[in-house]
């Protein structure tokens, strides 16, 4: 049998890769006006960093790690996400002692062992951008802003931004006593997983998408009732600055993230038409986090959006710029001497940065022409045994059906002058 990819993991190919260049360079042009630097952690990092970062508790942690040992019997995990490995990067790079704050962003794959299914991936990618040493609202607001300019350069639609306060640790322990006595007596309706939330995070309980534990927490207190003063001012700016923005969002009391080191503001973006995995961007502070993988005090939020969801929604939109054409001429050399000129005429166009290619099968002049147009060619170049001997090369017009020539020695300086011309078009 002959070998498979791995469940949950894609081959991107040609014709596909142009999306995500595209995709790609649009997220790096909005970093660069916002004024992020882009950095790149390893693709593993010591077991501990998620486990102390991410939280034991999350479902990330428990279920979903890629961990192995190493031959030094070290225990390695693939990365499941960024922010604890960029503030890792931070502590250990002493990025604490440059000019605060930091303002990065990330572009690449992930790991968790999910079931896979539509727009769940087992290696996803995502672009992230985690601002860290600025507690100031203004901060949240910038990033969310950040995803909210994207999405209208993407030209995406029809997405809701949800934005909730989830406190810090002087209001949440409130919270989590609250919730756990208005809970006690609705605990027969909750889901096995709700039921292990129940004491370790029932936080996440408010999150559940089983109906039963939607029916269970109707009512239950939220965040935002017990939210200490600090949280609650902070929460207020943050709305007030997203509104200057013109961000749309709507706060949503529900929403708590499924990662542990959240503090004060969380969001999620959602796009509906995307089916079951519509949260296409989720992020927040996360203040506590450098600190409890051993660095100094140090405020950071952020957020991370999957790439491959992200595409879905621009398909299912119909905002994936059309395919642009490879190449602008096709060489077409028949008879093996017109081969030898065409190969060195080609090595020229190329030094001149002039997107052109050449058969490589030796095939007909019909398959060749065949060829060009698939390959979305402007102009054919023929050389056969006649210009050869002509000195001349045969410049077809693929789109007018109109043909030329001109000197052999010329074709380069002829050929630069059109090409030229269609860039400037
Ligand atoms: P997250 O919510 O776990 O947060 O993931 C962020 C986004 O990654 C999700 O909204 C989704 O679009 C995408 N994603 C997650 N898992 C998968 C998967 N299995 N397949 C496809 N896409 C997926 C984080 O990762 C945090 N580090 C975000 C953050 C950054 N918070 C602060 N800074």
């Amino acid at each position: 049998m002959a070998i498979q990819r791995p469940k949950g993991t894609q081959d991107l190919l040609p014709g596909t890769v142009e999306q995500w260049q595209y995709l790609e360079e649009t997220m790096r042009c909005v970093c660069r006006e916002y004024g992020y630097d882009e950095i790149r952690t390893p693709m593993f990092e010591a077991t501990e960093l998620f486990q102390r970062g991410v939280g034991q508790t999350t479902d990330i942690v428990k279920k979903e790690m890629y961990t192995f040992l190493d031959k030094g019997d070290r225990s390695m995990t693939l990365r499941p996400e960024l922010t604890a490995s960029v503030c890792r990067a931070y502590v250990e790079n002493k990025l604490y002692g440059q000019p605060q704050p930091i303002k990065l962003f990330y572009i690449g794959p992930m790991f968790r062992y999910e079931r896979p299914q539509s727009g769940r991936f087992r290696q996803f990618h995502q672009f992230g951008v985690e601002v860290l040493g600025a507690d100031q609202a203004v901060v949240d607001a910038e990033v969310i802003s950040l995803v909210w300019d994207l999405y209208k350069r993407l030209g995406l639609t029809k997405l809701e931004v949800h934005v909730n306060s989830v406190g810090c640790p002087v209001c949440r322990p409130k919270h989590r006593v609250q919730l756990q006595e208005f809970l006690t007596t609705r605990r027969d309706g909750l889901c096995k997983d709700c039921l292990d939330r129940f004491d370790r995070n029932p936080l996440r309980i408010l999150d559940c998408k089983n109906p039963a534990c939607q029916a269970a927490t109707i009512g239950a207190p939220t965040t935002r009732d017990t939210l200490c003063e600090d949280c609650s001012t902070h929460f207020e700016k943050v709305l007030a600055f997203l509104e200057a923005a013109g961000v749309v969002c709507r706060v949503n009391p529900r929403l708590v993230r499924g990662l542990d080191y959240y503090t004060k503001t969380a969001f999620e973006v959602m796009v509906e038409e995307i089916g079951a995995q519509s949260a296409i961007c989720g992020g927040g502070r996360y203040d506590g986090l450098v600190e409890e993988i051993g660095g100094p005090p140090t405020p950071g939020f952020g957020f991370a959006m999957g790439m491959e969801r992200i595409l879905a929604a621009l398909q299912v939109q119909h905002k994936l710029p059309e395919e642009k054409p490879r190449v602008f001429a096709m060489l077409i050399a028949l008879g093996e001497k017109a081969q030898i000129e065409g190969f060195s005429l080609m090595s020229a166009l190329r030094t001149q940065s002039i997107p052109v290619s050449m058969d490589l099968l030796n095939r007909s002049l019909k398959a060749q022409l065949k060829a060009a147009d698939r390959q979305g060619a402007r102009y054919a170049l023929i050389l056969g045994e006649q210009e050869l001997e002509e000195k001349v090369l045969l410049i077809r017009d693929l789109t007018l059906g109109e043909q030329n020539q001109v000197p052999l020695s010329k074709a380069v300086e002829e050929i630069k002058k059109m090409y030229q011309r269609g860039v400037n078009a």
